[in-house]
């Protein structure tokens, strides 16, 4: 099975490519607008917690055992079955880790192309296409099956040129992109008027609201769909690795890697947002909560840009760059999962099953356009509430019962033969034994009643 599959040329070409996958649209727009109302750092204190004690243990159940069956998803979770029951329910626990994430990748790649609307719109705007940029920007069916279409097809076209060749390559080419980006619109807006009082938001703790469970547990959801587990796209990039590579320490990197740009990103987004209070700008609801998700991307972000003149279209030129960057590294890994399973289980060339299964989710995002009110939201919950922590648990119990100890600890030692004396190998068995699946458990059970 190792032959002719794919792998990272180094270290940082993977670093780069998970925590791309881990970076997106959830950290920049999720994350900030989360923390501000939810106690601001207190709920970052929880998120940073909740992110090393619960996911980056389910991120190296997913490494590790991609590194260790060196296939796709069902290989992997069938191959370390232990017998005819525990090999049905690897295969479909694979196998539905591929439905959600295509179900993922359909809502994700709507949003994307709106972001690449409107990337596009403000340039086009100051060369005076004034129907062109409006085009962009308003909510039709036409233009969001269009730009969704186009946000795929690069898609595609990455996942076509391999793992070294595409994959890696964009991802260490975009990455950096994103850091820069991120870091010099944040410096700028922390220069404007009204800026500061967002970072107070942002950075004073309010201990008060953290002790809710419906915190804790909205903290553990995003923290779970940040790092993109559950649904095999870090197990598929884990099995890219060399065995050379020590698992714990380049796991821990993708997750502050992934942990820091969410919190980086809380100092452009809260700025931003009382940059636009100041301006006359609405930022708060009825209800008094801060605007957030979609109303803040496309109708408070907008308007404040439009306050701003020349900078105002550099600005949102690059803002909105930043943000289909951070998808784009997104949705590659998540057309990986159902591609390495077709090219390994039915032969087919990559060219081919990329092709295949990205048009199937795009006729699945088209279906979702043509009814967005019924089925946008619902597709969302419906993989991200539900099918990310299901398969989360799912894959705990798999690594944590299944899976023979003593095979694991010989995965890790292939390169750290005194792991068994270390700190990882005392905590983390026990981790995704008992800890993980317990609380995975808990939040599953609440989102259900
Ligand atoms: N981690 C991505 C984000 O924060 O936007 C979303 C994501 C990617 C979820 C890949 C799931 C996945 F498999």
């Amino acid at each position: 099975m190792t032959t002719n599959r794919g792998q990272f040329g180094s270290r940082l070409g993977f670093i780069f490519a998970a925590a791309g996958s881990a970076v997106g649209l959830g950290n920049i727009w999720g994350f900030p607008t989360q923390a501000a109302s939810n106690g601001g750092a207190a709920f970052l204190l929880v998120y940073l917690i909740l992110a090393f004690a619960l996911a980056y243990p389910v991120l190296m159940a997913e490494l590790i055992l991609g590194r260790y069956t060196h296939g796709n998803s069902v290989a992997a979770l069938s191959g370390i079955a232990r017998g005819p029951v525990t090999k049905v329910i690897g295969t479909s626990t694979g196998l539905l880790g591929i439905l959600v994430a295509s179900m993922i990748l359909s809502f994700y790649g709507i949003v994307a192309g709106w972001m690449l609307g409107y990337t596009v719109a403000y340039p086009l705007g100051v060369l005076g296409a004034n129907d062109a940029a409006n085009w962009l920007t308003g909510f039709t069916i036409p233009r969001n099956l269009i730009l969704m279409g186009i946000f795929m097809l690069m898609t595609i076209a990455i996942i076509m040129g391999g793992v070294k060749e595409g994959i890696e390559r964009w991802s260490s080419r975009l990455m950096p992109t994103l850091i820069i980006t991120l870091i010099a619109l944040a410096a700028y807006v922390l220069t404007l008027e009204g800026a500061m009082t967002g970072l107070r938001v942002y950075l004073i703790p309010d201990f008060s609201k953290i002790f809710s469970s419906q915190l804790i547990l909205s903290a553990l959801g995003s923290a779970f769909f940040s790092l993109s587990l559950g649904v095999g796209t870090m197990l598929v990039y884990g099995s890219y690795i060399s065995d050379k590579e020590h698992l714990p320490s380049i796991g821990a990197q993708v997750a502050l890697i992934d942990v820091g740009i969410a919190v980086l990103a809380g100092f452009l987004i809260l700025p931003v947002m009382y940059v636009a209070a100041e301006r006359g700008v609405e930022i708060f609801s009825a209800s008094g909560a801060l605007l957030s998700e979609d109303t803040l991307i496309l109708t408070v972000l907008p308007e404040l840009f439009a306050t701003m003149g020349t900078v105002g279209i550099a600005l949102a030129t690059a803002f909105f760059f930043l943000m289909t960057i951070a998808a784009l590294t997104s949705s590659i890994s998540i057309l990986e999962v159902p591609v390495a399973f077709i090219v390994e289980r039915f032969q087919w060339s990559r060219k081919q099953a990329a092709l295949v299964a990205g048009g199937l989710i795009a006729s699945l995002s088209a279906v979702i356009i043509l009814d967005f009110e019924r089925l946008f939201g619902a597709v969302i919950a419906l993989s991200t509430r539900y099918g990310q922590p299901l398969l989360g648990l799912l894959l705990c119990v798999f690594v944590g019962w299944v899976w023979q100890r003593n095979t694991l600890l010989a995965e890790l030692q292939k390169n750290d033969p005194e792991v068994a004396n270390g700190l990882f190998w005392r905590i983390w068995p026990v981790y995704v034994r008992f800890v993980c699946p317990v609380i995975i458990a808990v939040i599953f059970y609440r989102s259900l009643v």
